[in-house]
Order: structure tokens, then C-alpha cells, then sequence
């Protein structure tokens, strides 16, 4: 029997979503980086770089970028696990992996890039000592599972980092709607020919769960301790979570 799911506010087949969450990427895959910067004012660079600082990757260390999409991740630990580490970056889009590829090349960053679905890891038990994913789960239909295969991956005492767009704080909520709702679609449109697909973005952001919640799924999923960091008045929090 075939359950239902969330694509933005509205409701989908399970089996629909990611060939919807496709369209998506495929449409944005070429202006993602110019409306990244333009919507989030440059603040994903801030969110990004506090991601790196707390990952604390170590030269020689393995590293799994999921959802990685261009590479913004991937080139930062990349640099900090140096020639003896080995940092992958994936995701399950074609279009957003060949432009996360090309600008690491471009940027002298030689990686492996490898196509694949965050609920169906192609990697052994225990091989990574960080796996990250940025503003990826939120596009994925089956959390938990992703989850529980991301905790699969890490070597015990490793930590999974999730960068996701979050619950902004009370006083902040009209302003964000009316960002997201009116301005974002309207600039979509502008700088990427495409209002509908950061209509989905906004609308996605609503149907994420809360911190609490995220957490709470996060521990499910396996793994033994999760600490959770707001950011810019939770428009975004950073989920760090450790197998044991
Ligand atoms: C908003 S982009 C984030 C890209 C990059 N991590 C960043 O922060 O700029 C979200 C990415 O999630 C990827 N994605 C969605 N569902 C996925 C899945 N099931 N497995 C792996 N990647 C997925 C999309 O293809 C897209 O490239």
C-alpha cells in the first residue's frame, strides 16, 4: 500500500517526491550558488564556516559530504583533511554533482564525487569519522532512514553534522513570512527563471521538524548524544549528533 508524503505543502505519493524534489535541482543547478548568496545575504558562508569550526576535522580524517550539491562543504574539509584524508562529496542529483564538481576542480580540489541517495549509502559499516549534510534532509522522503544510515556509516565515536533550516524564534516569525512567501519566490523568479521552485523552498521549510523534534529523531535513528546550536534566531540550526 502506498503512503503519503510532504513536497512542500503539498500532499504526494511517497513514490512522487523525489522525482519532484528532482525537478528542483535540476531547474536551480546552474544559479544555486548566485541565489544562495543573494537570499540568505551571504549568511549561508557564516552558517557554512560554523559548520566546519564545530565538524573539527583533522588531517587524515575520512569525511562523507551528503547532499553536498556544490561543494561548499566538501572543498572546507577537504583543506582540513589534507593529502593523508579523504573527503567524499555526493549527492543524488546529477546536475547539482556536475557543478559541485567542476567549481572543485576548478578550485584545485580533487575529490572523489559520487552519485547517491542518502537513505541507500553505497559505503560499509563504520567508515567515516564526519558525515555532514547541508540543507539536504529536509528534500528527503524518508528521514529516518537517511538518519539511520548516515549513523550506519560513521565510525563509532564519529559525529554527523546537519545544517538545516529550522524554527525561527517568535518575534522574527511575520518578518520571515513575508520573506519567504512574497520576496523569496519574486527573486527566484528574477535571478533563476524558476519562482516555483523557491516557493517549494519556503514551503519545505515549514514542514521541517523543530529542533526538539529533530533531535528526538536524530537519537531514534541511533545515534547516543545530540547537541543542538540556533542560529541567526533559528532561521537555521546546526544538529551535531555522536555514535557511540
Ligand atoms: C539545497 S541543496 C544543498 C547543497 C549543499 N549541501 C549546500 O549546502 O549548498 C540540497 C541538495 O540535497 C540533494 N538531495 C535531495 N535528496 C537527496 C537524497 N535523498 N540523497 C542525497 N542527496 C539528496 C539535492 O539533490 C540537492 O543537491
Amino acid at each position: 500500500m502506498s503512503s503519503n508524503t510532504h513536497f512542500g505543502f503539498k500532499t504526494v505519493a511517497e513514490q512522487e517526491k523525489a522525482g519532484m524534489v528532482r525537478g528542483v535541482f535540476d531547474s536551480v543547478a546552474a544559479r544555486y550558488d548566485v541565489m544562495n548568496d543573494v537570499m540568505s545575504m551571504g549568511l549561508h558562508r557564516v552558517w557554512k564556516a560554523y559548520t566546519v569550526a564545530a565538524a573539527g576535522v583533522r588531517p587524515g580524517d575520512k569525511v562523507l559530504d551528503i547532499a553536498a550539491g556544490t561543494g561548499d562543504l566538501t572543498r572546507a574539509f577537504a583543506r582540513q583533511a589534507g593529502p593523508s584524508g579523504m573527503v567524499c562529496h555526493t549527492d543524488i542529483n546529477e546536475a547539482m554533482l556536475r557543478t559541485g564538481r567542476d567549481r572543485l576542480v576548478d578550485d584545485g580540489v580533487i575529490v572523489p564525487s559520487l552519485l547517491c541517495n542518502a537513505e541507500a549509502l553505497p559505503f560499509a559499516d563504520n567508515s567515516f569519522d564526519v558525515v555532514s549534510v547541508a540543507f539536504g534532509l529536509r528534500n528527503m522522503t524518508h528521514k529516518d532512514q537517511a538518519l539511520t544510515q548516515m549513523c550506519r556509516v560513521l565510525k563509532p565515536g564519529g559525529r554527523l553534522l546537519v545544517l538545516e533550516f529550522s524554527k525561527v524564534a517568535k518575534p522574527l516569525e511575520k518578518l520571515y513570512d513575508w520573506y519567504s512567501f512574497k520576496v523569496l519566490p519574486r527573486m527566484g523568479q528574477f535571478i533563476a527563471g524558476d519562482e516555483a521552485s523557491y516557493r517549494y523552498l519556503a514551503e519545505s521549510i515549514r514542514m521541517h521538524p523543530g529542533p526538539a523534534e529533530l533531535k528526538a529523531l536524530m537519537k531514534a535513528c541511533g545515534f547516543a548524544h545530540v547537541d543542538v546550536h540556533p542560529l541567526s534566531g533559528g532561521v537555521v540550526a546546526l544538529h551535531i549528533g555522536l555514535k557511540c
